[in-house]
């Protein structure tokens, strides 16, 4: 039996590597790959996309898929350690098998975005899918599918940033305008200090010819919107990712629903456009 015949099926995995990503060690990336090669060939995700992770006798956690599909031959989640399933996944050591089931919900708009210029706005560890997207544009393949790319990415303190041997060379590439900050530096950061939506009111992208996709803390993305809507960005070029809480994955349980949308099956990727015709409760 597999995921085509019955979608509550997870995938086995094993951790190949585990990264630790901030000082605090609450925040590790796992890359995964399938024990079945088959597996590898038929898991075909779209950034943006997320996967429900499982742990025999704990249960299952909707984390965000932090890898590109370009990235070939394994997956990435990036996990902060916060009750059960988390805590569980980071007293694992490499080499232990795990379940993913998935790619679940909708992706970013990519075909939307290609001949576009693309601003990236993100905070905290919710930078995850964001990298994936970041990473998929800039691919060799792919780069000149895409307009301008701005990355504004920004957490606590340095050592709350994820990825961050990857943001410095991001930092160097001159195909991609990369600001990282931080809302305060420590005696050795030398970058940027600023909350994200100041840092995007300051760099002000150009909204013509552009989408932006947001991903943060609920008090990120509350002062990021209308910074964005003063840029001049229409709420159907905003693209939202919501977290919300979660079971089935796929649309069957009616957990996670905001007014007559699954944030699962519908989401978790919204135009600000879809969420301002529903309730406030995300
Ligand atoms: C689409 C989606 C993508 C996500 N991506 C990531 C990711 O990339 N990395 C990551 O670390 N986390 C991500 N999350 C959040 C993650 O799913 C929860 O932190 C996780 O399920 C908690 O499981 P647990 O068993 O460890 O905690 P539990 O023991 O179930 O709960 C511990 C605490 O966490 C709270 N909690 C549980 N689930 C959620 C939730 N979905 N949102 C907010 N609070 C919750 C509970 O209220 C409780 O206070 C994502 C959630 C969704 C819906
Ligand atoms: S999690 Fe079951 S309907 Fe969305």
């Amino acid at each position: 039996m597999n995921q085509t015949t019955n979608p509550y099926m997870p995938y086995p995995v094993r951790i190949d590597r585990i990264t630790s990503e901030n000082e605090a060690r609450d925040l590790k990336t796992f890359k995964v790959v399938f024990l079945d090669p088959e597996h590898t060939k038929a898991f075909h995700h779209i950034p943006g996309q997320f996967a429900e992770l499982s742990l025999l006798g704990k249960g299952e956690s909707p984390i965000g898929i932090a890898s590109s599909p370009t990235e070939e031959g394994h997956l990435l989640f990036t996990v902060k350690k916060t009750g059960v399933v988390t805590g569980e996944l980071h007293n694992l050591t490499e080499g232990k098998v795990i379940g993913v089931r998935g790619p679940l919900g909708k992706s970013y708009p990519i075909d939307r975005m290609k001949g576009k210029n693309v601003v990236i706005v993100g905070g905290g560890f919710a930078f995850t899918t964001l990298r994936a997207l970041t990473k998929y544009m800039i691919d060799d393949g792919n780069r000149d599918d895409f307009g301008e790319i701005t990355v504004i990415y920004g957490a606590r303190s340095p050592g709350e940033l994820l990825y961050k041997e990857e943001l410095k060379e991001w930092e160097a590439r001159d195909d991609l305008k990369t600001y990282i900050t931080v809302d305060k530096g420590d005696g050795n950061w030398k970058g940027r200090e600023g909350f994200v939506p100041t840092v995007l009111e300051e760099v002000a992208p150009s909204s013509k010819d552009a989408l932006i996709a947001v991903c943060g803390p609920p008090i990120m993305i509350k002062f990021t919107l209308p910074v964005i809507k003063k840029l001049g960005f229409a709420p159907s070029d905003t693209i939202l990712s919501l977290e919300m809480r979660m079971k089935c994955g796929i649309g069957k349980c009616g957990r996670c629903n905001i007014g007559s949308k699954y944030v699962c099956k519908d989401g978790p990727v919204f135009t600000l456009e879809e969420l301002d015709v529903l309730p406030n409760e995300y």
